[in-house]
């Protein structure tokens, strides 16, 4: 497979990473099948949080790369706070709190070194240089090897690369989500570090298998872009991008992930992938699947930044992400 370069790090990694944040709904031998096979097949990027599954996610990982530690490279994601139910509790950056999550994380996953560590969400409370300081600390004892953020604004990506210089940024990017192309991406351009976009199927609005009105269980609800006048609005714009997909002969999510590939060799998309089977066909997709500049123009043209209806995230939590 081919490989992409992490931001300055002189590390070589796959072009898409694995998302775990699903992992623990899953039962725990196909993930951990799914995550060896990717491994195995050159998906050698895992994506996970110290609060995704409330460290089971970190547990099951552990396991999976038991054998095959130096083939993984192991992100982790901290500084979140949740209870037993997993219920948001607000953030933890200060510099002792972000070491202890760190120790713990290394226990969970079985490694003596995590291979990149970010910030999850900036503690409004503490000076980001402090959290940063912390994880350059950790990188100095040989605990960490490259720092990263998660939903960050320019201004706190130049302050945190002032600390110590920053990897990887991760952020929500998709044709549905454009935002970052004014001043986010051309930032961490300007870093040298590496984007690594989530949801870049907008939760799987852009795969077009999706229909509304949502049951009423599905957490999608509480996004605004999955309610009412909204979501139909956003399911007709993702015809159109069934029309162009179905004209190369593929789906609206290969499409949509085919695009994220194509804006740059310094951007890693993470992809949640639940088989062995949905990591064949994305392997075959990032190998096989190219845009023609007409094609990357029409979609750049027609999902331009704020043509999607109805912000990515509900008002609470708006506050607490990338604008
Ligand atoms: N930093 C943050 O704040 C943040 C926030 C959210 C997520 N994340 C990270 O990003 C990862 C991905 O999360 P996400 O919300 O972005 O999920 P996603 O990758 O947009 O969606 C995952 C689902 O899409 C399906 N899928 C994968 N490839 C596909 C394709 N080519 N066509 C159609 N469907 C496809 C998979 O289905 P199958 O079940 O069939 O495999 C999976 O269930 C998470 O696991 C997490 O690691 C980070």
């Amino acid at each position: 497979m081919n490989t992409r370069k992490l931001g300055n790090s002189g590390i070589d990694i796959s072009p898409i990473a694995i998302g775990t944040r699903e992992v623990g709904e899953k039962s725990k031998q196909q993930t951990i099948e799914t995550l060896q096979y990717a491994i195995d097949s050159g998906i050698n990027f895992i994506n996970t949080a110290d609060f995704y599954g409330m460290g089971m996610n970190e547990l099951i990982i552990g396991e999976a790369i038991k054998n095959r530690r130096e083939k993984a490279f192991i992100s982790v994601k901290t500084g979140a706070l949740r209870n037993y139910q997993g219920h948001f509790l607000g953030f933890d950056g200060r510099p002792n709190a972000i070491k202890n999550f760190c120790a713990y994380s290394l226990t969970r996953l079985g490694v003596n070194e995590i291979d990149l560590y970010q910030i999850a969400r900036i503690d409004p409370n503490v000076p980001i240089e402090e959290s940063v300081g912390a994880i350059k600390d950790l990188i100095q004892e040989g605990k960490v090897r490259c720092l990263g953020l998660s939903e960050v604004n320019a201004d706190q990506i130049r302050r945190a690369n002032a600390v110590h210089p920053v990897t990887a940024v991760e952020i929500e990017y998709s044709l549905a989500t454009r935002f970052i192309e004014k001043e986010i991406l051309p930032e961490v351009r300007k870093i040298g570090a590496s984007l690594i976009p989530y949801s870049v199927l907008s939760y799987g609005l852009l795969t077009g298998n999706l229909s509304g009105p949502l049951p009423k269980e599905d957490y999608k609800n509480m996004f605004p872009r999955f309610q009412g006048e909204n979501l139909q609005y956003n399911l007709k714009l993702v015809e159109k991008l069934q029309d162009i997909a179905s004209q190369k002969g593929i789906t609206a999510g290969d499409l949509a992930l085919a695009w994220a590939l194509h804006q740059g060799d310094d951007i890693i998309p993470i992809v949640g992938m639940s088989s062995t089977k949905r990591v064949d066909k994305n392997i075959n997709l990032v190998e096989s699947i190219q845009l023609t500049s007409e094609e990357n123009k029409l979609l750049n043209e027609t999902f331009g930044i704020g043509v999607f209806k109805g912000e990515r995230y509900p008002d609470a939590l708006l506050k607490v992400v990338a604008s």
